[in-house]
């Protein structure tokens, strides 16, 4: 298999996990997934671009995004820019037949998603949306466990992302702030990750949605205003007949990043933070929960890496998703389900969209999922 050389939109911080996770590629993957070129990174300031091109090894650099799309020698177009940047370039980048890996969430709203998700369909190249908390060793485990059964019917899904970021003298205003080019901000920045995983843990959809949103810090440092959510909590009733409570928060004081995740079913329960990533905590019929390190032989990913007992981190969600995107470009297997494609993508998007009118209109939203075949020959 021929390197796939790749294009990536953005420098900051997942420019940076993501150009980690292509180095990790050669460490960890098996010897048909084909390796990454870092051929082409995008800016718009080329000082600060060029300081990222040499730390994060990268060919050349560009302050013109189209130049990725007419690179021949380019096949795979990564977007880790701003969440409105997604749309324009990811949907040039399909037409002209290259496959695309997009951060989270898919796009500024649902009709942007969507449009995305139709575009990569219709030129038949690979999508993957980049959901990594489906490659966290533990997380991956409590798929397979509810998926075998063994915690039973699902009643409840419980997750909580906070942080404290919006907080303190130095708020700087960001693209996050913005509608426009966030669309959403707790909501849409972290809630979106817990959303996401609510439907590969427990493969259903949910079907309505009430929420409250409010921006509690609503100028930054400068003046300028915040017009996206601070703090987000909403109730949701899944397919399944499941009930989810996902709460997001950028003014929780005492939180650098909290993450924790909890389904329970009718024979036992799963609970999971990130701040203890390599372990799932499991109880069964007997209400008793028990760790597991998800660091043994056998356990996802763990092979790839090194011996058993030896723990990974947050970063290396990032090897495994470069990884997924590489394999599935070779035809080695299909995004999804362990990948988040470009539909999943939608329909996290779909469902912020539901809950922001939820929380303006103060009242539960009914949400509806477009279909890609019927609504495209409309
Ligand atoms: N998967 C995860 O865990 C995770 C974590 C953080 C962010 N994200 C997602 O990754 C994406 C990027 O977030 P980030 O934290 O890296 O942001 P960031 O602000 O650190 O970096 C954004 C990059 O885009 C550039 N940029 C900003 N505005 C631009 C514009 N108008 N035109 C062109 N370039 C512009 C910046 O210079 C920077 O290089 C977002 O979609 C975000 O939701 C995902």
């Amino acid at each position: 298999m021929t390197d796939i050389g790749v294009g990536m939109i953005g420098h900051g911080f997942m420019g940076k996990t993501h150009s980690m996770g292509y180095r990790d590629v050669q460490l960890i993957a098996d010897a048909e997934v084909p390796r990454p070129r870092l051929r082409t990174i995008y800016g718009r300031n080329a000082e600060k671009l060029e300081v990222a091109r040499e730390s994060y090894g990268w060919e050349t650099t560009t302050t013109n995004w189209c130049t990725l799309i007419d690179d021949p020698e380019i096949q795979l177009i990564d977007n880790a820019g701003p969440n409105d940047l997604h749309v324009e370039p990811t949907i040039a980048a399909a037409k002209a037949g290259k496959h695309v890996y997009c951060e989270k969430p898919l796009g500024p709203s649902a009709a942007d998603a969507f449009a995305m998700w139709q575009a990569a369909e219709n030129a038949g190249v690979k999508h993957m949306c980049a959901f990594n908390y489906r490659f966290f060793p533990a997380l991956r485990l409590a798929r397979q466990i509810i998926q075998d059964g063994e915690i039973g019917e699902i009643y409840h899904y419980r997750s909580q992302f906070l942080v404290s970021s919006s907080l303190g003298k130095t708020r700087q205003l960001s693209w996050r702030d913005s509608k426009a080019a966030a669309g959403a901000g707790a909501l849409g920045d972290l809630a979106a990750h817990h959303i996401d995983l609510s439907r590969y843990l427990l493969a259903s959809d949910p079907q309505s949605v009430s929420a409250t949103t409010r921006v509690k810090v609503t100028t930054a440092e400068d003046g300028s205003p915040v017009e996206t959510d601070d703090q987000f909590a909403g109730l949701f009733e899944y397919g399944n007949g499941a009930l989810g409570v996902v709460e997001a928060s950028r003014v929780a004081g005492g939180h650098l990043v909290t993450s924790r995740i909890e389904v329970d079913g009718s024979k036992g329960s799963i609970a999971f933070s990130m701040q203890q990533l390599n372990e799932l905590r499991v109880a069964g019929p007997d209400k008793a929960f028990r760790t597991i390190p998800v660091i043994r032989d056998g356990d996802p990913f763990q092979s790839g890496w090194f011996p058993a007992g030896h723990p990974l981190g947050w970063v290396d969600t990032f090897g495994h998703e470069a990884v997924h995107i590489l394999g599935a470009v070779a035809g080695l297997h299909d995004v999804a389900p362990h990948g988040a494609s470009f539909r999943d993508g939608y329909f996290c998007n779909e469902i912020i969209d539901a809950a922001l009118r939820s929380a303006a209109g103060g009242k539960r939203v009914a949400i509806a999922y477009r279909d890609l075949v019927r609504d495209a020959a409309a």
